[in-house]
């Protein structure tokens, strides 16, 4: 035999028994969740795909680091802890510990930006564009056009592209460009990496125009894996030195430890500059908690100490990526158009070319989702024109080329087998595609609508058009 299989580096010491619901059941809960996976609640789920944020399960080293968690309000001392470990790993100097990713962006954003100034980035992430704008900055996407193709099989897809970045800076001019936004893997994208080459490449661009780069570190050690694995001269360094050298091409990042440090809850603003972290240090009391707590418990931080030292393993990382492959594999296998080449913590199924019958105003990629949780009760997200938003200044819905459904894998929480229902109940909605039913709003909130959003199908009972007539087949058959 020449093939050997992997399997996941760990076994399982504790289950969470999750509930079978059927058919019926969950065509009322969507409907009464609007038709927003978001909106559904967990118990109704089987394969909870909406998210790796958070959703990870931690190891007994983790659990029982949170025993370890000194309380105190000053001074913890798992503070101690999670700053060796990102000062070791990350490289920066300073740490200022937030609830999450988006209490670094948040206070990122009021300490560097000026009404009236331009971030550019390789593409949005949602949180991290919406603070910006509320700080007063307008977002660039300056990303490789490959990126914005499904099909490309371009093996960085999160590279900048740097004459569209000179380009904006000489027209806005550098001192209105406070930093630029550099995410590593790029979730909207597909979660995409970025290469070593063309960090270094922005970095030297930025600093010779006095600009900053701020990583956004949240799935960096995934996006080291794919550096290793497909960057020239990069197939024998560690995920963890090639992760190091990531962060030393920027000046600073914001962290959902959420993901890549597989904690349930968690973030942090590194940075180099003391000044600069002195700002941040005295803006976190205001909004997170003290800076040597930002929001968490001791035991939290405890927790994501641990947790990123265990991220950076080659075992850990190679399965965790190996799976998220494994279920892309299947898919493209069986003819389902997905983003390729498969990224880093996602699946994204392609529902503009899935359903191209649903016109983008009525949201093919949120429709689908729906479509999918109806189907086996796999909740999955959508990433498409409604997480886009509208444009703050025409009020105009934003239409992203890409019109994506996520199926996001937690970390060290499904087996293979999961995997397998997963690409089956998508491979089954995606031969009856011609059935899924288009939405409109009932409800669209002011601020990153997606989380919060309701729909109802356009000329239908249900998210199948036919629901109805299916029903009364099934029943007569039985
Ligand atoms: N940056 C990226 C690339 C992210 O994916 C996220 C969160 C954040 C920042 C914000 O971090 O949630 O800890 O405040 N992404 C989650 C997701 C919500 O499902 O992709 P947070």
């Amino acid at each position: 035999m020449t093939t050997r299989s992997w399997a996941e580096p760990w076994k399982i010491k504790v289950v969470e028994p999750i509930r079978m619901t059927d058919r019926r059941e969950r065509e009322r809960a969507i409907r009464d969740a609007g038709y927003n996976t978001f909106l559904l609640r967990s118990e109704d789920v089987y394969i909870d795909l909406l998210t790796d944020s958070g959703t990870s399960a931690m190891s007994d080293r983790q659990w029982a680091g949170m025993m370890l968690g000194d309380e105190a309000y000053a001074g913890s001392r798992n503070f101690y802890h999670l700053e060796r470990a990102v000062r070791d790993y990350y490289g920066y100097e300073h740490l200022i510990p937030t609830h999450q990713g988006r209490g670094a962006e948040h206070i990122l954003s009021r300490i560097l930006i000026k009404p009236g100034d331009h971030v550019a980035g390789n593409m949005y992430f949602t949180t991290t564009r919406a603070h910006q704008e509320l700080a007063g900055a307008t977002f660039h996407d300056v990303i490789v056009a490959e990126a914005h193709d499904p099909r490309s099989e371009h093996p960085f897809k999160g590279d900048v592209d740097l004459a569209k970045l000179s380009a904006l800076v000489d027209e806005v001019g550098a001192e209105h460009v406070p930093y630029l936004s550099i995410a590593a893997t790029v979730n909207m994208a597909g979660g995409q990496p970025i290469s070593l080459a063309n960090l270094k490449a922005v970095y030297e661009f930025a600093h010779s125009r006095g600009i900053k780069v701020i990583l956004d570190a949240t799935r960096a050690v995934e996006n080291a894996w794919f550096i290793q694995q497909r960057e020239q001269g990069q197939r024998d360094r560690t995920v963890a030195e090639i992760l190091f050298d990531l962060c030393r091409h920027s000046d600073g990042a914001t962290m959902s430890g959420k993901k890549d440090s597989l904690v349930n809850i968690g973030g942090w603003l590194g940075l180099r500059d003391e000044a600069l972290a002195a700002k941040a240090r005295n803006l976190v009391v205001v909004f997170e908690g003290l800076h040597t707590y930002g929001g968490l418990a001791g035991r939290d931080m405890e927790a994501m100490a641990i947790g990123i030292e265990e991220s950076v393993q080659e075992e850990h990382i190679r399965s965790r990526i190996g799976q998220v492959l494994y279920l892309g594999t299947k898919l493209m296998e069986a003819g389902v158009p997905v983003v390729r080449p498969i990224g880093g913590h996602a699946v994204f199924l392609d529902a503009a070319a899935i359903l191209p019958h649903v016109p983008r105003e009525e949201f093919p990629a949120q429709a689908l989702a729906a479509a999918l949780y109806v189907d086996s009760g796999v909740r999955a997200m959508e990433r498409g024109t409604v997480s886009s938003g509208r444009d703050p200044q025409t009020g105009a819905n934003r239409v992203p080329k890409l019109e994506l459904v996520r199926l996001t894998i937690p970390r060290r929480v499904y087996t293979q087998a999961h995997m397998d229902v997963t690409a089956e109940s998508v491979i089954d909605v995606f031969e009856k595609r011609e059935r899924v039913a288009g939405l409109r709003f009932t409800y669209e909130p002011e601020y990153l609508r997606f989380f919060q959003a309701r729909f109802e199908p356009v000329g239908a009972a249900g998210i199948f058009k036919d629901a109805g007539a299916a029903r009364a087949v099934e029943t007569a058959k039985a």
